[in-house]
């Protein structure tokens, strides 16, 4: 299977080129392409005729899409419907986020809910989900969330929630928040089952995180208990006491993959589970 990954230096990335050893993959970091440039793309897709793309590249700067929507949409809108309509034959696939709820129903998110992003990442995310349905029917939508993994792709440390913690917990108290919950998702185990969905290329719409729902206080604590350090600088704050954000974030948005189970995938491991998988490697990456 001929596989060609956008946005492949990330840490989503970095997890999927292992395991895409077998196959025959094309790699591209921003630098090789640049999703917002069409002729690029086309030109890079057809003399690369892949059987699968798998869509990563984003702009994934929550508060960062909030002060340069133009930017956001440009990468995450226009760079999505440019890589869906080269696509030709190819099967594609989108990875995009919980970000789409606005979660206030009190209830983790199944595929068949409604959406309503409460920032301009969410918003050009949902976008770029129906730009890339208006080019291919030949698509599966992968929503995942709180992503987090060792390193990209250049083997630099990845940014993300858990190594923030580590890095600033070493510092002294925490303040985090106790009022987000969501489901935090190891790349290693997204990567695993994108694959999966490659393999089987199952049009649709999934969720695909790992199993479970955690504040992102009660997180901290276990990501510090799991590091061997003490989980007790880490003081629960309320969102609204919390140091302001440029984007606001859903309070209550877990990922039910119902669809995805129901179409017999396997569902992904709980998230503690991934975390004491995961953490070896971050730690490790510094
Ligand atoms: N991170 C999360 O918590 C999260 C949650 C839900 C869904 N997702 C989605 O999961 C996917 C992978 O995320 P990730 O965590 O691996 O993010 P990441 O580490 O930021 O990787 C995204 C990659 O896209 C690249 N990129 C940015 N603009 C581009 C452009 N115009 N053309 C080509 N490449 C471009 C970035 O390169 P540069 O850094 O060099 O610009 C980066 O290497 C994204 O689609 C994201 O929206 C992420």
């Amino acid at each position: 299977m001929r596989v060609l990954v956008t946005g492949a230096g990330g840490q989503f990335g970095a997890e999927l080129a292992p395991r895409l050893a077998a196959h025959d993959a094309v790699l591209l970091d921003h630098e090789t392409l640049d999703v917002t440039d069409p002729i690029a793309v086309e030109g890079v897709l057809e003399s690369a005729g892949p059987d699968v793309i798998i869509h990563a590249a984003a702009w994934t700067d929550v508060d960062g899409c909030e002060v340069d929507p133009g930017r956001a949409r440009a990468t995450n809108v226009d760079g999505t419907r440019n890589v869906a309509a080269a696509a030709g034959a190819a099967f594609m696939i989108f990875i995009s986020t919980d970000y789409v709820f606005d979660g206030t129903a009190g209830r983790a998110y199944t595929e068949t809910d409604e959406t309503n992003p409460v920032q301009v990442y969410g918003r050009t995310k949902l976008e770029a989900e129906q730009a890339a349905r208006g080019e291919t029917a030949s698509l599966a939508i992968a929503r995942t969330a709180w992503l987090y993994g060792a390193r990209t792709a250049t083997g630099a440390p990845a940014k993300n929630f858990v190594a923030s913690i580590l890095r600033g917990a070493a510092r002294g108290p925490l303040d985090v928040v106790d009022d987000q919950v969501g489901s935090p998702t190891w790349t290693g185990d997204l990567a695993d089952a994108v694959l999966a969905l490659a393999e089987r290329r199952m049009s649709g719409m999934f969720h695909v995180a790992n199993a479970g729902a955690v504040s992102r206080y009660d997180f901290a604590r276990a990501i510090l208990e799991g590091a061997g350090r003490d989980p007790g600088v880490v003081r629960a704050v309320a969102t609204k006491d919390a140091t302001p954000r440029a984007a606001a974030r859903p309070p209550y948005a877990p990922l039910d993959g119902v669809g995805w189970r129901s179409e017999g995938f396997d569902p992904l491991p709980e998230w503690r589970d991934a975390l004491s998988r995961a953490l070896p490697g971050i730690l490790d990456a510094g």
